[in-house]
């Protein structure tokens, strides 16, 4: 009998404190750093983010996405046989954020086991991990995944760079992948080019005690932005290929929610219209690992995405890593 994996439920979390470009603008301007909301929203398209607060971490935002996910799917974390969770923001160093999103979900449902471990692909993460459940469910090892995408890169921005500070937002993502007869994840796509790492990275290391080398993110803007361009078109074309599916056939793109131009020239690439793009970016900036499924839940809510549609998501981030992912909801 041929297993498939689908994906049956979705939750996201943003943290409470909301910032318009013009709040940032402030307070970058106590850093003596000078911007402004019209640069921002010509060449990113961003309007505001979400940031956590002090205390607030990567697993707090993973728990309440995950929370909303089982309680969408009816299921309660028991019914959960594996974890995973893309992060580069995650609490500590070890253990892993999953391990404690799963102690903090064994605090509300109960006493449970699961493997629960992360994936460090920066912005691709949620698709590697997507990939990996999958690859574990249709293999037989896992029957009901809980994956999650889930940063706070407000800890890792410098506020005195004022390209990088004004791009980046907190929140999480979480959806469940159920073993089932029907398809769902038609086929994914995972890829990485570590030549290219300088372009953007966190090229700090803690070592003794001490932080060495820089600890704030760190990117070449346009070279990214070219980068990305390329490779998420690239990207959906393979897994087009690869599922046997058309561009006319895709109802929805789920695109990395970087910078509304690299996602216009993206759908202008692969000649699709840019109504089938999902944007939340004006809203939640880039939230990395978390941008795709935060995208998804608001799309799922908001009823644009629709039992039988074929959706396409796709991530690209440092590394550099890219993929993508097609589903049939
Ligand atoms: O998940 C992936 C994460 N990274 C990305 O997605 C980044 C991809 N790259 C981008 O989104 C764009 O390259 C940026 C939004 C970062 C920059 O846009 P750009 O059109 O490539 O601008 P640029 O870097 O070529 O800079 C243009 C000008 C420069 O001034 P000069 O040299 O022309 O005088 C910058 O110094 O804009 C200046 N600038 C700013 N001005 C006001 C850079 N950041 C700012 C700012 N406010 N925040």
């Amino acid at each position: 009998m041929q297993k498939y994996a689908r994906v049956i439920a979705s939750g996201s979390f943003l943290p409470k404190k909301r910032l318009t470009n013009q709040d940032l603008v402030e307070i970058l301007s106590k850093h003596q750093v000078d911007t402004s909301d019209d640069w921002i929203v010509q060449r990113s398209g961003i309007r505001a983010r979400h940031f956590a607060e002090e205390g607030e971490l990567c697993s707090d935002l993973a728990l309440q996405a995950s929370v909303k996910a089982l309680e969408s799917a009816n299921l309660t974390a028991q019914d959960i046989d594996m974890i995973v969770l893309a992060t580069s923001t995650p609490d500590f160093i070890f253990p892993s954020t999953a391990c404690l999103l799963q102690g903090k979900l064994q605090k509300k449902y109960g006493a449970w086991l699961c493997p629960a471990f992360d994936v460090q692909a920066v912005c691709s993460g949620f698709i590697y991990a997507l990939s990996i459940a999958k690859a574990f469910i249709v293999s037989g090892q896992a029957q009901c995944a809980l994956v999650v995408g889930s940063e706070v890169f407000s800890h890792i921005i410098d506020l005195k760079d004022r390209t990088a500070s004004v791009l980046f937002g907190d929140g999480a993502g979480a959806v469940i992948v159920q073993a089932s007869e029907e398809p769902g994840i038609l086929s994914t796509f995972c890829q990485s080019d570590g030549s290219v790492a300088p372009i953007l990275w966190v090229p700090g290391q803690l070592h003794g005690g001490q932080i060495y080398g820089d600890p704030f993110l760190r990117m070449d803007g346009p070279a990214v932005f070219k980068y990305a361009v390329k490779v998420l078109a690239e990207a959906a074309e393979k897994v087009l290929q690869k599922s046997g599916i058309t561009k006319e056939q895709i109802d929805w793109v789920i695109p990395h929610q970087a910078n509304i131009r690299i996602i216009q020239s993206v759908a202008h690439k692969l000649n699709i219209p840019f109504e089938k793009m999902i944007v939340t970016l004006h809203e939640h900036a880039n939230t990395s690992a978390a941008s795709i499924p935060l995208a998804w839940d608001v799309a799922i809510k908001g009823g644009q995405i629709k039992p039988g549609h074929y959706v396409l998501l796709e991530g690209v981030g440092g590394g550099f890593t890219w993929g993508s992912a097609l589903l049939k909801m």
